[in-house]
């Protein structure tokens, strides 16, 4: 059984008890509505630290937009469930008003990322993640921290954090787990049926062409177009945007060179569920 923890106050308690034994700490940020992309990272963090954390709240200052905010899947008992099982070790899991005791005053900003791709697009979103996660590494004071590859924009912005403020954590970053019709596992895929699932999966069958594309040499504009064109046949899909960027800025190329790392990124909004996807290459 997870040791179910519901305070700041609680927490503090814990954690100081695993740092007076020198025990290492991973920790697992989520947002609940577990399924097995988060369930990857425990095992992950199970066997690299002493004790693994993870924390499940629906942050509402990463959201802008209020539907998705209160349409976001809610699952806390079966979340319990399924941690417990692949023997996580303790879960915080608080109420709003006890992470957002006081209204946090500084705001965060991250320079290109904010202009890029999930920063264009969901302004003030980042601030919201950069909030969080700095509240999370405060009070568990993990060894190291897990993200997903899935959010590789998100995982650029944490890296950012510990960089710029020197955190003694590190990060890994995990590799997205998938349906098998190669749908990228995310809580938002519990909001369409079996039919939406199915056009789904075009967005990495998507992502596998532009890949394949590019490393037979295809220009950048003709592989974006093929990408986008795809989309534009599937009339259920609405693109919102296809870019190939570079691997470790998330910066446009105007040209790709032999030796790039890129990374292929798309999001897509189908039934009202904004779906994001990426893949890693290297030229
Ligand atoms: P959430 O969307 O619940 O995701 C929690 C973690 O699981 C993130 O690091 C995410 O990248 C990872 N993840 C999601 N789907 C995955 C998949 N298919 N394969 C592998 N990993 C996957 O991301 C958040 O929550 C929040 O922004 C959070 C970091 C918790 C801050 O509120």
């Amino acid at each position: 059984m997870s040791q179910i923890v519901r305070s700041k106050k609680d927490l503090k308690k814990v954690i100081a008890k695993l740092k007076s034994t020198n025990q290492t700490i991973g920790l697992v940020p989520t947002m609940g509505a577990l399924h097995q992309g988060h369930l990857s990272l425990v095992q992950m963090s199970k066997k690299q630290y002493d004790v693994t954390v993870a924390t499940i709240f629906v942050n509402p200052t990463q959201f802008n937009n209020p539907t998705d905010l209160n349409q976001y899947p809610r699952s806390e008992k079966a979340d319990l469930a399924v941690l417990s099982k692949a023997g996580c070790d303790i879960v915080f899991i608080p109420d709003t008003e006890d992470v957002y005791s006081s209204k946090p005053t500084i705001s965060l900003n991250f320079a290109h990322l904010e202009t890029a791709m999930e920063g264009k697009h969901r302004p003030g979103h980042f601030n919201g993640v950069g909030l969080i996660v700095m509240k999370l590494f405060g009070l568990v004071e993990p060894t190291g921290a897990y993200f997903g590859q899935k959010d590789l924009q998100q995982f650029k912005v944490i890296s950012t954090l510990v960089h710029d403020f020197e955190l003694p954590i590190r990060l890994h970053m995990a590799p997205i787990i998938r349906e098998n019709n190669g749908l990228a596992m995310s809580s938002r895929n519990k909001r369409l049926d079996k039919q939406q699932i199915k056009i789904a999966s075009l967005i990495y069958a998507t992502l596998q062409k532009a890949s394949s594309s590019l490393k037979e040499g295809t220009s950048l504009e003709d592989v974006k177009t093929e990408a986008k064109k795809i989309f534009e046949d599937q009339s259920s899909i609405e693109l919102e945007y296809f870019e190939i960027v570079l691997f470790e800025t998330l910066q446009t190329i105007s040209t790709v060179n032999e030796g790039d790392r890129l990374a292929l990124c798309v999001a897509a909004t189908l039934a009202e569920v904004r779906l994001i996807d990426n893949i890693i290459i290297d030229i």
